[in-house]
């Protein structure tokens, strides 16, 4: 047999998430809820149908390796050079091409933890030191579920290439205010690349919350991150981007990127889907209108909520999570339990978080479950 790396050898294995039909299936009901994987509930928009129906015919060519019709999309939209622009099969596939482009063994990649679960996975596989600094209370005597900028700047060190802050960050929906961040990114040193990781920023309301590409101007050690996987309805086809200020960074990426891992229906998808850009705003609204009828249901019901700036929310249910996913399941109802800490539930349609409150109901009627 041959052995992989050790380090590689000691990944958790990968687990899928339930699969809504078969659970269905298995307890017997007509249909299960997915909340647990941070998609919308709207179907792709028409005018990506229509561009996916017409790039069909073209998939006996490889993709464009360079995504130039999509690049200068993205460019045009955010008032940046096509050069400052890296696309990549999803936001996760540019996380590990960063981290395969600025991480030699036994340099390190900072993050806040709890945050997005691929961060230690990719240092891991790059034989990267994570450097983890925990999340603190949001809110006076709340759960720790916002980020301690000072305290992952303080555990930066000369080994340090990346720093990923998640903003609004998963699985928490907290997000961090302009005046910390630009502080962060001021005080962060030239040799560190901060990467402002904003997958869910189409959903964020609050004005206060910077929006990164407007921070990174003038500051070369910055990088955004953005995904067509959640607001724009294109998780099915893995689009993500990276913007930054100085060209060289997204020059790095794309020297690590996977030759062809963009495919062509998912730049022609990313293409219509910008063009669409209002009825994709009127559906943000729709998800945030639902996610605020959500939080205040949860509240409503004397649960700890925090505000999301996401959309999904979080309830810190610490050791309760694993039974109450479970029970949540067993009533056809699928979330993202991360053990011990708290559940992760995405904004659904209306219908379906009304059926996923039925089920938190009976499951705090009929046990001691919260
Ligand atoms: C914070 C964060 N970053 C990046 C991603 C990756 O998104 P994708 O690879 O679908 O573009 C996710 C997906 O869940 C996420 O939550």
């Amino acid at each position: 047999m041959v052995d992989p790396r050790p380090i590689v050898r000691d990944l958790p294995a990968y687990r899928p998430g339930r699969n809504p039909a078969d659970l269905a299936r298995e307890i017997g009901v007509d249909r299960a809820v997915k909340l647990a994987s941070n998609e919308v509930a709207f179907p792709p928009l028409p005018a990506v149908v229509q561009a996916l129906t017409a790039a069909a015919g073209e998939t006996n060519r490889y993709p464009d390796n360079g995504a130039v019709v999509l690049t200068r999309a993205l460019a045009d939209r955010y008032g940046v050079d096509p050069g400052q622009v890296a696309t990549g099969c999803g936001a996760v596939t540019l996380c590990q091409e960063l981290a395969q482009a600025y991480n030699d063994p036994g340099s390190s990649i900072a993050f806040a933890w709890r945050s997005f679960e691929m961060y230690p996975l990719l240092a891991r596989v790059a034989a990267a030191r994570a450097i983890q600094v925990p999340l603190v209370p949001g809110r006076p005597g709340g759960p720790a579920d916002t980020h301690d900028l000072d305290g992952l700047l303080a555990a930066i060190d000369d080994s340090t290439r990346l720093v990923f802050v998640c903003n609004p960050n998963n699985p928490t929906g907290t997000a961090v205010r302009r005046t910390a961040l630009e502080r962060f990114l001021d005080a962060v040193p030239q040799q560190t690349l901060v990467v402002l990781d904003e997958a869910y920023r189409e959903f964020v309301t609050d004005p206060d919350v910077p929006d990164g590409i407007e921070l990174l101007r003038g500051r070369p050690n910055v990088a955004v991150l953005r995904t067509f996987s959640k607001a724009w309805g294109l998780a099915g086809l893995r689009v993500g981007y990276l913007i930054a200020d100085d060209p060289a960074v997204a020059e790095s990426v794309r020297k690590t990127h996977v030759p062809f891992s963009v495919s062509t229906l998912a730049q022609a998808a990313a293409v219509a889907a910008l063009a669409s850009e209002a009825e994709v705003r009127f559906r943000c609204a729709a998800v945030v209108a639902e996610r605020d009828r959500l939080t205040a249901a949860l509240r409503n019901r004397g649960l700890d909520v925090a505000d999301s700036q996401a959309n999904f929310v979080w309830l810190p249910l610490g050791e309760e999570t694993a039974g109450f996913a479970a029970a949540l399941e067993a009533r056809a109802v699928i979330t993202r339990p991360f053990a011990g800490e708290g559940v992760r539930i995405t904004v659904g349609s209306p219908e379906e978080d009304d059926v996923f409150l039925a089920a938190l109901d009976d499951v705090r009627s009929g046990t001691a479950v919260l």
